[in-house]
């Protein structure tokens, strides 16, 4: 819990200047930003055992995280890789005191694609077990899922978060493609 009441205010000040930095108006960002006041965050913990054999396991499969923003503390042991289409799979190495902020699906919906959000995979280690925490952090279910900046062509359809989240859970990485316009 103490942990959950730390996060939350970090998360929502990031949101907070995420959403400013883009061209929408500044009530629309104070919606936004209290969008996140009536639910609290997940928090989930990650433990990845070691593995006799590295190159043929994954610790978590490829993904992208489904909610707005994402903070992981990756508890000084290297494991998590991002996929850039330039170079493929690069690690991220822990730094102390750091966390990781992830963008999120939602939050590509929202910014209409200018924050991607990240498409990263674990990997394990022969002989360190690594333990990892993350806070996801997503406005209420019934928030609506669409681009916020109404001059620009929306490249997403109009939905609520829930219904993201649904078509998310059937359909995994396909699901952001599946909303596209
Ligand atoms: C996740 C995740 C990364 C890690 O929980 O969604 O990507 O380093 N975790 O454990
Ligand atoms: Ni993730």
């Amino acid at each position: 819990m103490e942990f959950r009441h730390k996060m939350k205010p970090l998360a929502d000040q990031l949101l907070h200047y995420l959403l400013k930095s883009l061209n929408i108006p500044g009530e629309l960002v104070q919606i936004w930003a209290e969008s996140t006041d009536k639910v609290s965050g997940t928090i989930q913990l990650n433990s990845y055992p070691p593995c006799p054999d590295p190159r043929h396991v994954l610790g978590l499969a490829p993904h992208t995280d489904t909610l707005l923003l994402t903070l992981l503390n990756q508890c000084q042991i290297s494991g998590l890789q991002y996929f850039r289409d330039d170079i493929g799979w690069i690690s991220v190495p822990p730094v102390p005191g750091a966390f990781v902020v992830n963008v999120g699906d939602t939050l590509e919906i929202l910014s209409n694609g200018k924050f991607p959000s990240a498409y990263h995979r674990v990997t394990v280690n022969e002989n360190k077990h690594r333990i990892s925490y993350a806070y996801f952090h997503g406005p209420s279910m019934d928030s609506p899922a669409e681009p916020l900046d109404k001059a620009e062509k929306p490249l997403y359809r109009s939905m609520t978060v829930r219904e993201y989240c649904a078509i998310k859970a059937k359909h995994n990485e396909e699901a952001l493609g599946l909303v596209k316009l």
